[in-house]
C-alpha cells in the first residue's frame, strides 16, 4: 500500500521550513532527497567497514570488498543485467564521456545523438567532431518526439547512436526499444542515457537491448558522485582503456600489460566506495516502495499537475506533449523570466529549476526560448504541494 504520509518521514528534509514556509522540493530532476537508510548507511559505513577493497586482505578490506561487490550486484539486479556489465563512475556525465574514449572510433565513423539532449549527451560528441567524426543530431516533431526517419535510415558508417531514455526539459519518452532495434540491424552500437528514466520506472536493459547505459545515483535517492556505466558484456573485448593505473591490471612489465576484465577494467584508483554502498541501499529504498507503485502514484501526480497548469492564463507549457512523458513541467510565464518565477517560488518555499537544464540547443533551437521554468516531482510530492505551486503561481501571474 503506497502511503505518501509514511514515506515523507523518511526524508528528514522534506519537515524543513525555506523562508518561513514548508519546503515544496519539485527539483527532482536536479537531483533527489535522500532518505534516512541512505544518510545513516554512509555513516554506517565510516564507522564500521571503511578500508581500500580489493587491494588488502585485513578483515576490514574484506569487509569494504565484500560491501562494494554487493552494491554492484544490487544495480545488476536492479536493470537485470550482470555484475560484471556495471562499472561504477561518478554520475551519468562521466559515463558517456567513457563511452566516447572506449569506442574505437575512427576518422570518417558516424555518431547519431539528438535535439533532446543533455549537454552531457552533445559534449562529448562534439569533441570527436573535431577529430573527423560525422556527428549527426535526430530531429523532433511538433510535440518533442523524436522523428524516427533518420534512425531507419542511418548515415553510412554509423559506428555509435545514443539517445536519452527522457528529456529533463520536454519530459518526452523516447522507444528506445525500438530505436535500439533499428540500430542493431545496422550493427552499430546504442548508448541510452538512463539519468531521468531510471528514478521513476522499472528498467529491463536486456529489454532494451542497449550496448551502453549511464545514470546517476544522486538522482535516484542516492548519494551524489556515484554513478553507473553499464557495458553489454557482448562488446567487453572491442573497447579501449580509458583512466590507467592502479586495480585495473592483471599484470605489469615495464613492456607489457595485461589489462583486467571489466569491470576492474574501467576502474582505476580507488573508487568511491561509500557512494556505492550508498547507492545500493537506495536501490534497497527504491525495490522496498516499488518501482510499479511509484511509476502508478507518479502518473496521479504527474496528470494533476498538467490539468491544473491548464488555469492560468499567461502560462505557456513545453513539455508533457509527447506520445510518452515523464512528471516534468517546463513553462514560462509571459513577461517574466524563467529566473525570475524561480525566485518568486523560492520566497514561498518551493524548489524549481530555471534556465537552460544543460540542454540549451533544444531549449534555444526547438523551443524558441531563452530558459524556461521546471518543476520536476518524485513520489514523495503530493496533489497538496502541486495545488499550493498552482495558486503561488496564480498570484505570481495576477502581479505580472
Ligand atoms: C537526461 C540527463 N542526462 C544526463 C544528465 C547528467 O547527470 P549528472 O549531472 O548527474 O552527470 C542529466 C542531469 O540533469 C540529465 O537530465
Amino acid at each position: 500500500m503506497f502511503d505518501v504520509e509514511e514515506i515523507r518521514k523518511d526524508f528528514p528534509i522534506l519537515g524543513k521550513e525555506i523562508n518561513g514556509k514548508k519546503l515544496i522540493y519539485f527539483d527532482n530532476a536536479a537531483t533527489t532527497q535522500k532518505p534516512r537508510e541512505v544518510i545513516e548507511g554512509i555513516k554506517f559505513f565510516y564507522e564500521n567497514i571503511n578500508a581500500n577493497p580489493i587491494r588488502s586482505l585485513h578483515y576490514l578490506a574484506e569487509k569494504a570488498t565484500e560491501a562494494y561487490n554487493e552494491a554492484r550486484k544490487k544495480v545488476a539486479e536492479f536493470i537485470n543485467a550482470s555484475p560484471e556489465e556495471i562499472v561504477f563512475v561518478r554520475n551519468a556525465t562521466e559515463g558517456i564521456n567513457l563511452v566516447s574514449f572506449a569506442v574505437p572510433f575512427k576518422k570518417g565513423d558516424s555518431i547519431v545523438t539528438s535535439y533532446l539532449e543533455h549537454h552531457s549527451n552533445i559534449l562529448p560528441w562534439l569533441r570527436l567532431k573535431e577529430e573527423g567524426i560525422n556527428v549527426e543530431f535526430a530531429d523532433v516533431d511538433e510535440n518533442y518526439d523524436l522523428k524516427m526517419e533518420i534512425y531507419e535510415n542511418l548515415p553510412e558508417n554509423t559506428k555509435l547512436v545514443t539517445v536519452t531514455h527522457e528529456s529533463n526539459v520536454s519530459g518526452t519518452i523516447n522507444d528506445v526499444e525500438k530505436i535500439s532495434n533499428l540500430v542493431h540491424k545496422k550493427g552499430a552500437l546504442f548508448l541510452v542515457d538512463l539519468a531521468q528514466s531510471i528514478p521513476h520506472m522499472k528498467i529491463d536493459i536486456k529489454k532494451i537491448g542497449a550496448d551502453f547505459a549511464a545514470f546517476s545515483g544522486h538522482k535516484m535517492l542516492g548519494p551524489f558522485g556515484i554513478g553507473v556505466l553499464y557495458i553489454n558484456k557482448r562488446i567487453h573485448n572491442i573497447l579501449n582503456p580509458f583512466l590507467e593505473g592502479g586495480e585495473m591490471i592483471k599484470d605489469v612489465k615495464l613492456n607489457r600489460i595485461e589489462y583486467a576484465d571489466l569491470p576492474y577494467f574501467y576502474e582505476a584508483g580507488t573508487q568511491n566506495i561509500e557512494g556505492a554502498f550508498g547507492l545500493g541501499i537506495a536501490i534497497d529504498y527504491l525495490n522496498k516502495i516499488g518501482m510499479n507503485e511509484i511509476e502508478n502514484y507518479e502518473e496521479k501526480l504527474k496528470k494533476h499537475m498538467f490539468e491544473r497548469i491548464k488555469e492560468l492564463k499567461k502560462v505557456k507549457v513545453f513539455s508533457g506533449k509527447s506520445k510518452k512523458y515523464g512528471a516534468i513541467l517546463s513553462f514560462n510565464i509571459e513577461g517574466l523570466h524563467p529566473h525570475d518565477v524561480a525566485y518568486l517560488l523560492d520566497k514561498e518555499g518551493i524548489a524549481i529549476r530555471s534556465g537552460f537544464h544543460c540542454a540549451q540547443p533544444f531549449i534555444e533551437d526547438k523551443l524558441k526560448q531563452n530558459g524556461t521554468a521546471r518543476a520536476s516531482l518524485y513520489f514523495y510530492n503530493t496533489i497538496e504541494e502541486i495545488d499550493k505551486f498552482i495558486e503561488v503561481l496564480k498570484e505570481i501571474e495576477r502581479k505580472v
